[in-house]
């Protein structure tokens, strides 16, 4: 059935609806919300990572006029508030009562009648530490000496957070023994940040008259928010409200529950008041959800030119609070991806996690549960296998492939593949490439003493979470949900419990519903963000929007428009097995004429129905998927190193993906320009470093480097459409393929300019200095 380009259904580049507002400065964000009596909140942080809170005196903040309330760890523990669970099931201070753990910890907190005032007052407050040795890395932190970060936890004896495996060990060692060719890789995905436009903020609400608490909350999952909510501060959930407004970026960062929410909700209920806090930058980049920082080693079995074999030993960095935004099942999120899109028979992962005296984190950042750092290294080993090899790396990986015929695909790690054409996105990328005329042109450049390198990166993700039975978070199954109201005039509401960061979901979920019922987009509102106005949900993250939430709202309209079949059966006096539907209209089977429009349908569901059929066009649904998607590509980079600097540039980047069925190729398009962006930044230029005593470096944005305009390259998008066969309308996610995919391309490209020399890793960010040391460490003439 296809929509007619009148109501701008699936396929159509239709025009973002929410641009309308967000280009001319007329979006609700967070700091735009401001509330009678509202007090303003401040957060005084620890400068020191790791350290024993000796005392801390709040009279002369206190006395400060302006200042309401000064708020320490003490109090929150007089109310059972200073300890938090976390999303994977560890514990987190609130604010401190007994150490610091990390630089930029929450100590106190002051709320004042401004902003200014709470901010002069934490100056006044005097806290005294007795600082301890930091541990500022795994390797560090699993040493026998280590000083135990986590000594509050009863039966903790060491800074180990958890051992977590998957895959065959037996058949995996037994492909390593028969291989004639082992590749090793060993390397490190560096911390990196989300760091979104607008930061976090909380402003609580508590009503001392009726006890509901409305939260205005920056969150990327408002239900999910309601009901951890109702679990650490003890209030009914039906009490509390949370609502998402307009979001300025989220990549992860406002999925899980930081200290600030709680202290602010707190202080209203205590004080009867609303009270706001806004997160400054620092504050973002030193204490809130950082993603990566994982140190691994990959091996790669290889015989006759064929993976046999696949091991990845992983140490993470947690940080001072386990605190990863992921399913509890596992423990190192989905990094079992990491067979990627090859044909493995064997595979085994071990992860162990390590506490460190840094901020937890471990978020999803653009990236379901760590299939980032999996993609990069499987990437980069195939890349270096086939240098090793002496094989084309392009070669080497259409000879090892899954083919289109072997899906359903079942990994050796335990996924079952939807979908996928891998050697034809090869083709495509190749072919926009020009790639066997770029291989001539780097040995040419080479003679003259230029660098060129071309990498690759056939990636393949999961995203889409759930199934609930595999797949929750905090316990909650990931299921999603979908509300459609069909009004008498055939305009249409449509309520979802996902929540929208800057994805266009107003415009892709309203052409869902003009797809499967004919009403035009711009007749269909859509909801998100209001926990007392949308069906629950469990959020957007891990691309998990369209393969979820979008599978509900097509379901919703079939149901809907199942009824309004029987309604138009009743309007064309015929029986409703032989009414059929198409692009908006309602006519007997072999005769299109006389019609009934879906708006005429929707009048008569208030207005003139058949007997016995309830009033109404309505209805909610709750979708489980029976699987993941599984969208991939391949991203091909080409860049030319400066031999006297070591800068680098990519002069070419091509990126072929495969997202299932697009809803809107303009906006699919957007989100992997945008992807592509994030990962040329993470391989070029971004890390939050930290020196030996726990000092954040990176906690700013001239330290910190986020891409302009100037430094992106210009990209070269290909693409072809392998539709997800579970999925009611063939879609798969696409917000992260980008940022998981392209890293490895651009490292690749660099190594690939570099190998000759015997330059086989350089660790990301590629920076110049790091290049140019590399170059020169390898004896490589000026
Ligand atoms: O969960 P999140 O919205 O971040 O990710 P997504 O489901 O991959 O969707 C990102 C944006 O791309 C949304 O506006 C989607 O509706 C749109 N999209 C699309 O038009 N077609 C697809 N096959 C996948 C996403």
């Amino acid at each position: 059935m296809a929509a007619t380009h009148a109501v701008r259904g699936i396929g159509h580049s239709v025009e973002r609806k929410e641009d309308a507002r967000f280009i001319r400065g007329r979006g609700r964000y967070f700091d735009d919300i401001t509330l009678p009596g509202m007090l303003h909140m401040e957060i005084l942080r620890s400068p020191y990572a790791h350290a024993r809170l000796v005392s801390i005196d709040t009279s002369a903040a206190e006395a400060l006029p302006g200042v309401v309330a000064v708020v320490t760890g003490e109090l929150m523990a007089q109310h059972n508030l200073a300890w938090m669970p976390t999303l994977s099931g560890d514990t987190q201070a609130v604010l401190v009562t007994d150490k610091v753990r990390y630089q930029g910890q929450e100590v106190a907190c002051v709320v004042a009648e401004s902003a200014y005032v709470a901010k002069d007052a934490l100056e006044l407050i005097e806290v005294e530490y007795e600082p301890l040795d930091a541990v500022t890395s795994p390797q560090q932190s699993s040493s026998e000496d280590a000083p135990l970060i986590r000594d509050e936890k009863e039966g903790q004896t060491s800074n180990h957070v958890y051992h977590w495996e998957a895959g065959d060990k037996d058949a995996t060692d037994a492909a390593f023994a028969e291989a004639d060719h082992v590749v090793t890789l060993d390397t490190f995905y560096p911390r990196s940040h989300p760091s979104p436009l607008e930061c976090c903020g909380c402003i609580a609400d508590v009503d001392p008259a009726t006890g509901k608490a409305t939260i205005h909350l920056t969150s990327q999952a408002p239900h999910v928010h309601r009901t951890l909510f109702a679990i650490v501060a003890g209030l009914p959930e039906q009490q509390i409200r949370i609502i998402s407004p307009d979001l300025g970026g989220g990549f992860g960062n406002k999925v899980p529950i930081y200290p600030g929410y709680v202290v602010a909700t707190a202080a209203s209920l205590l004080i009867g008041r609303p009270v706001k806090w806004v997160e400054d930058r620092t504050g973002n980049l030193i204490s809130t959800g950082f993603a990566r920082d994982y140190h691994m080693r990959g091996e790669l079995a290889v015989k006759d030119g064929k993976m046999t074999g696949l091991r990845a030993s992983l140490l993470s960095d947690q940080g001072a609070f386990y605190a990863d935004a992921q399913p509890t099942k596992f423990r190192a999120g989905l990094f079992h991806i990491v067979t990627g899109s090859y044909d493995i028979p064997a595979a085994h992962v071990v992860a162990d996690g390590w506490y460190t005296n840094k901020a937890p984190g471990g978020v999803a950042y653009r990236c379901s549960f760590r299939v980032t750092e999996a993609s990069y290294l499987i990437e980069r080993l195939v890349d270096n296998a086939a240098h090793e090899l002496g094989v084309d790396a392009t070669r080497f990986r259409l000879d090892n492939f899954i083919q289109p015929e072997q899906f359903p695909y079942h990994s050796a790690t335990g996924f079952v593949y939807d979908s996928g054409n891998y050697p034809e996105a090869m083709r495509i990328a190749l072919e926009k490439l020009g790639y066997d005329d770029l291989r001539r042109e780097q040995e040419e450049a080479r003679k003259d003493g230029r660098l060129l390198g071309i990498g690759i990166a056939s990636f393949t993700e999961v995203v889409g979470a759930g199934h609930g039975k595999d797949y929750d978070i905090a316990g909650l199954r990931m299921f999603d949900s979908a509300e459609l109201r069909v009004h008498p005039t055939g305009k249409a509401i449509l309520k979802l419990g996902v929540k929208s960061q800057g994805q266009g979901h107003e415009t892709t979920f309203a052409q869902i519903i003009a797809q499967e019922l004919g009403i035009p987009a711009e007749d269909i509102e859509v909801q998100e963000g209001d926990t007392d106005n949308t069906p629950y949900g469990l959020g957007t993250y891990a691309s998990r929007s369209t393969p979820v939430a979008g599978a509900a709202a097509a379901m919703i309209a079939r149901r809907l428009r199942d009824k309004a079949k029987e309604i138009a059966a009743h309007l064309l006096e015929a029986s409703a097995d032989d009414i059929e539907f198409e692009a908006g209209n309602f006519f007997v089977k072999g005769s299109p004429e006389p019609s009934k429009s879906i708006q005429d349908v929707a009048f008569a569901a208030y207005t003139n129905l058949p007997d016995g059929l309830e009033a109404g066009l309505e209805g909610v649904t709750y979708y489980d998927p029976p699987n993941m998607t599984f969208p991939f590509g391949t991203y091909a980079v080409v860049v030319e190193i400066d031999r006297g600097t070591g800068q680098w540039r990519p002069v070419k980047v091509v990126a072929v993906d495969d997202c299932g069925v697009r809803i809107n190729p303009m906006i699919v398009a957007g989100q992997i320009m945008g992807g592509l962006t994030e990962g040329y930044a993470t391989a070029a230029m971004q890390q939050i470093a930290f020196d030996e005593d726990g000092n954040c470096i990176g906690s700013n944005f001239t330290d910190y480097l986020i891409p302009t305009a100037w430094e992106t390259p210009e990209f070269d998008l290909g693409e072809l459409t392998t539709p997800s066969p579970h999925h009611p309308l063939g879609a798969k996610g696409v917000g992260e393929s980008a940022t998981v995919g392209s890293p490895a391309a651009y490292v690749n490209a660099v190594i690939d300019a570099l190998w000759h020399a015997g330059v086989k890793n350089i660790d990301m960010p590629l920076t110049p200095d790091k290049v140019w040391e590399a170059m020169n460490a390898a004896g490589m003439p000026e």
